[in-house]
């Protein structure tokens, strides 16, 4: 779709970093997650009758906009701390949340990753990825003046605004705090009225519903989003409310914040992504020198498709150990995943397991020789950031045309990325002698 090799060749030296980054870097190299609703403010039958879910969605449409306003001037009775955005300053009465959010994705959400490409970007199409990445006004005036683009707040930065927030990502204020109005779930205990700090809270049972988190893991399909094969890019939500648990009030917090922690553990965490999935192996001897293997893959923990996004790749590899010369012989792969091409034009496969749901496969195997001293290994490898890997690898074939510091930032994101990867589980299983089967 759009040539950047073609456009190369055709433009001159001097102009053509810029040519080459606007008409095809950033719509190409990100995930363009464009035009994204603030939240799902239309009716869907099935939950139109339940109050208490129209109020919740009337508080979101309000305390989720597409552009957060400015928080403008703090009230007077504010001390420093009551005032201040900075996830430090909630931190030192908060302590539990701030220590947990400072260990989440959440907290990372302005790394290398996005900072590459905001460097590429202009002010309209940078604010349109900080909507999710680093929301409050105050940070995307922060952003502005460190890309220096052109629409800055005319007035110095306002001393209850730590410069830091620029890179802190989502951060406490944007999820709790409006116009210097703090908001949270309804309160477990009482609190002692008087001495309140930030001038109490208003509780909404909004922070405990799914749609709280749609904000910014679910396109809305009213502002027509892109779309890959007819599919959103972006869709928990839905797959959400077709799950099992969604059918048992299961909401997004209590799976990713159990305890009201904030933690938000997804597929970057082993532990989380054992919890949904189910991985049954038999082996049966079916010949001499033939085997069937027969795999169930069981989503038993996600609230929705497993892996939810385009993003992660579960590999499943198979191999087949001789126990007696130790020989190694990989003989199968399969990958569960959404692969879509790096343009984002193209879906390769899509294998992502829906909630409650099982996959079975079978695979027919020749041992080459009889005997029973065969092991099967299963090995199942995670790469949470696949997707950004094979963008950022694809980037960095133009590492010539990038700022120092912009290639300096990708390599790093490149890194990161690569990071993340772990293996998941792995198991061992005897192939049973032949005069045994059948
Ligand atoms: C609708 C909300 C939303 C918007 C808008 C959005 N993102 Fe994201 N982004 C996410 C979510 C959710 C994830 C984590 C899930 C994933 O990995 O896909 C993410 C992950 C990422 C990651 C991988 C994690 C990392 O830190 O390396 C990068 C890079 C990224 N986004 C870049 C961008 C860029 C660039 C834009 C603007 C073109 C953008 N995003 C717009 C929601 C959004
Ligand atoms: C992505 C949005 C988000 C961010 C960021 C966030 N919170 Fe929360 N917070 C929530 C939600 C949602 C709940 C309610 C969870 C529930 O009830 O299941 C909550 C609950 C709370 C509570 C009530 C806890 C309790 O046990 O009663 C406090 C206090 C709180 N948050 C403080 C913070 C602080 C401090 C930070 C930053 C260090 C922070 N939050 C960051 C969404 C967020
Ligand atoms: C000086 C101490 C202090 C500071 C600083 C502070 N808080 Fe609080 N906050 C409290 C106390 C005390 C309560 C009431 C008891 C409780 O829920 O912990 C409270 C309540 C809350 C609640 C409601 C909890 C519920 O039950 O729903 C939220 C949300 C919250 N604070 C968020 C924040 C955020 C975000 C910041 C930083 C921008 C912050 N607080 C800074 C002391 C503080
Ligand atoms: C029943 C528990 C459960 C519910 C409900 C649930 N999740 Fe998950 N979620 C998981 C588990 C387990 C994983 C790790 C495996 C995976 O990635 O599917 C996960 C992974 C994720 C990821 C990682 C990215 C990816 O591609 O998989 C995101 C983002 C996410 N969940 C967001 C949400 C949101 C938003 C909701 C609500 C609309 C939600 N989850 C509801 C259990 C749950
Ligand atoms: C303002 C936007 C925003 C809101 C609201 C939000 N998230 Fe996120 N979330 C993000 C972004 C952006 C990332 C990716 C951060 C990164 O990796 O750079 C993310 C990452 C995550 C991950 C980590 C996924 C992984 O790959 O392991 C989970 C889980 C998650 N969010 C769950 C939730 C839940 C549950 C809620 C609702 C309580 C919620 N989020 C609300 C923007 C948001």
């Amino acid at each position: 779709m759009h040539d950047h090799l073609s456009s190369r060749s055709t433009v001159s030296s001097f102009f053509y970093p810029w040519h080459f980054i606007r008409k095809s870097y950033y719509l190409m190299l990100c995930l363009v997650w464009l035009s994204i609703a603030a939240i799902l403010t239309g009716c869907d039958g099935t939950t139109e009758n339940n109050a208490e879910q129209r109020t919740n969605r009337d508080f979101l449409s309000k305390h989720w906009p597409d552009i957060l306003p400015p928080q403008g001037k703090p009230p007077a009775s504010f001390t420093s701390s009551d005032a201040s955005f900075d996830p430090q300053a909630c931190g030192v009465c908060h302590v539990a949340q701030y220590k947990q959010w400072q260990t989440s994705l959440h907290s990372h959400s302005m790394g290398a990753g996005i900072q590459w490409q905001l460097q590429l970007m202009s002010q309209q199409a940078g604010n349109k990825c900080l909507r999710c990445h680093a929301p409050l006004a105050e940070q995307k005036a922060l952003v502005a003046l460190q890309h220096n683009w052109p629409n800055v707040p005319a007035s110095a930065i306002p001393d209850w605004v730590s410069p830091d927030l620029a890179d802190a990502g989502l951060v406490c204020a944007a999820c709790h705090v409006r116009r210097h109005q703090y908001f949270g779930p309804p309160a477990k205990q009482t609190a002692n009225a008087e001495d309140f700090p930030h001038a109490g809270f208003t509780a909404s049972r909004a922070f405990q519903d799914s749609r709280f988190c749609a904000t910014c893991h679910q396109h809305d399909e009213k502002k027509n989003p892109p779309r890959v094969n007819g599919k959103l890019q972006e869709d928990t939500w839905n797959q959400w409310q077709q799950s099992p648990q969604a059918k048992q009030g299961i909401h997004c917090q209590h799976c990713h914040m159990p305890e009201r922690q904030h933690l938000w553990r997804g597929i970057h965490d082993a532990d989380m992504t054992r919890q949904a999935l189910d991985v049954q192996l038999q082996v049966k001897r079916t010949g001499v020198a033939t085997v069937q293997l027969e795999v169930a893959l069981h989503n038993r923990g996600a609230g929705h498709h497993f892996p939810t996004y385009m993003v992660p790749k579960v590999t499943l590899v198979f191999a087949l150990r001789n126990t007696e010369s130790a020989k190694v012989r990989v003989f199968h792969r399969y990958v569960i995943g959404w692969q879509v091409n790096v343009a984002l034009t193209e879906e390769q496969f899509d294998s992502r397991i829906p909630a409650g749901e099982t996959r079975h496969l079978q695979i027919p195997l020749n041992l080459h020789e009889g005997g029973s001293h065969w092991d099967i290994e299963l090995q199942v490898e995670v790469a949470p950031r696949e997707h950004y890997e094979r963008t950022f690898q694809q980037s960095l074939q133009h590492a010539d045309v990038l700022p120092a510091d912009t290639l300096s930032l990708l390599q790093k994101a490149l890194k990161d990325a690569q990071a993340t990867r772990y293996r998941l589980l792995q198991l061992r299983k005897p192939v049973p002698p032949w005069h045994i089967a059948n």
